[in-house]
Formats: structure tokens, sequence, C-alpha cells
């Protein structure tokens, strides 16, 4: 069984829109839900654990309540940085579940195929995650604005999320991480470090972060052309 652990708890600066931006709107209903729905139609996953600030837990229970379709849910409470959401989230994951995934919530375009790479590779090889090929030159450049280094575009990946780890790995980086006051800025740099190894499984560009303002507009026109789109 899959457990799927959602960060929502931040506080969507980037977007300006005064609330969390995982409440917003896209195609009439809220990116969170959208979210949560996608994730509900794929059959191995049988929780979904969503980490909202403390002060949100009872508004969003509320709300997720009145969806039908979602697999058995559950809100609570998270940290001031992603990872300790993830942390407070890890906590709750039932004894169960053998893999478990962690999305973001501001991914609302995640496809069903990736899902279900992720879990498989995950599963097979203990730690996966959904990445895209760089399609810029990407550089080092150091505190002064000079370059340092231009690492060859074919071996740079941008990663997104779900990121997918049997349990057992993810809690014992989670453990190495808390122990040595390291904070990551991905799920996957927590289970490096610890020497695990971790697989990337190709994604497609439309599964985007909704960070900033244009960033809803570009998912509204992702939406339109996806609905259309058998092969996702
Ligand atoms: N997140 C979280 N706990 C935090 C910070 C972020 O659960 N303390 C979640 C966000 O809700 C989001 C995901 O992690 O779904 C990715 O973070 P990001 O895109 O940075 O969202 P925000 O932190 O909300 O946005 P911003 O950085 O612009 O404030
Ligand atoms: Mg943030």
């Amino acid at each position: 069984m899959v457990s799927v652990i959602f960060p929502a708890a931040g506080q969507g600066k980037r977007m300006q829109a005064g609330i969390n931006k995982v409440l917003l709107t896209l195609g009439g209903e809220p990116i969170l839900v959208r979210t949560l729905k996608t994730f509900s139609a794929v059959e191995e996953v049988g929780e979904l654990i969503v980490v909202v600030a403390a002060d949100e837990v009872t508004a969003v229970e509320g709300q997720l309540q009145k969806v039908s379709g979602l697999k058995p849910f559950q809100v609570v409470a998270g940290g001031s940085e992603r990872q300790y959401s993830i942390y407070n989230g890890l906590q709750q994951v039932a004894a169960a579940a053998d893999v478990v995934l962690v999305h973001d919530a501001a991914r609302p375009l995640v496809s069903v195929k990736t899902i279900q790479a992720v879990i498989d590779t995950a599963r097979a090889k203990g730690g996966a995650i959904a990445a895209v090929p760089a399609k810029n030159t990407i550089k080092v450049v150091d505190a002064e604005g000079l370059v340092v280094d231009t690492p060859p575009r074919s071996t740079l990946w941008e990663v997104q999320t779900p990121q997918g780890f049997r349990k057992d790995i993810l809690l014992k980086a989670n453990e190495a991480a808390v122990a040595d006051n390291f904070l990551g800025t991905d799920d996957a740099s927590l289970v490096e470090r610890i020497g695990a190894p971790v697989a990337v499984v190709q994604s497609d560009y439309r599964n985007i972060k909704v960070t900033t303002p244009e960033d809803l507009l570009v998912a509204e026109a992702f939406l339109k052309c996806t609905a259309e789109d058998e092969t996702r």
C-alpha cells in the first residue's frame, strides 16, 4: 500500500494572493482538490496525508469532507519549512504502507502515468523522483557573479514531485537529517546523503509547481490541452 504526503503548509508569498495558493481555483476547482483527485485515481494509493498550517487544519478538513471520490485522507499541521511539514506527515503514515510518496500540493497537473512510474521505481530501487531534462544551459556562478562552470546539459535534470521511497528509507533519511540539522531543498537530497540510491523517472513539462501569478495562466492553458490528451 502506498501513502502520499502532500505538503500544503506554505504561505504562497510569491503568489501574492493573500491566501494559501493551493486553495486558489484552477479550472473551477481548488488546486489542492485537483491534486488529491489525481492521486485518488491510482489504485495502489491507500491514504492521503495533507499537511497544512496549524490554523488551516479545521477549514481544509471541512472543505475536503465535501469532496466525493477521494481516498481516505487526514489533515495534519505542518512546520515552518517544507522539510518539517513532511516530517510531521511522516509520523502519521499507516503501518501497512511499504512506499511513501511526497507530492507538492501546488503541482495539480501531475499525470497518473508519472505517479505510477514513481511508485514502481521506488519499490524496485528504493527511491525515485519525477524529473524532466533541463531545457536551458545551466551555469555554476560564484558569490562575485562570475561563471565557475558549465555542466554538460545532458547530465542535468530539473526535479519535480512526486518523489517516492520505500518507507524505511525515507524514515531513516529524515531521522538522520534531524540529527545532523540538515535542511534540504527536496526529499531525495535527504535520502542521497545517507547513501541510498535514487532513480530518475522521466516526467513531463506540464507538471509545473504553481508558484507565481503567471503560473496560473500557464496551468489553465495546460489544463485545456491535457483534457484532450489520452497519453497522460
Ligand atoms: N510547504 C509546506 N510547508 C512549508 C513550506 C512549503 O508544506 N513550511 C509546501 C507548499 O504549500 C507547497 C510546497 O511545499 O505545496 C512547495 O513549496 P512552495 O512552492 O515554496 O510554496 P509556498 O512556500 O507556499 O510558496 P512561497 O515560497 O512563495 O511562500
Ligand atoms: Mg516556499
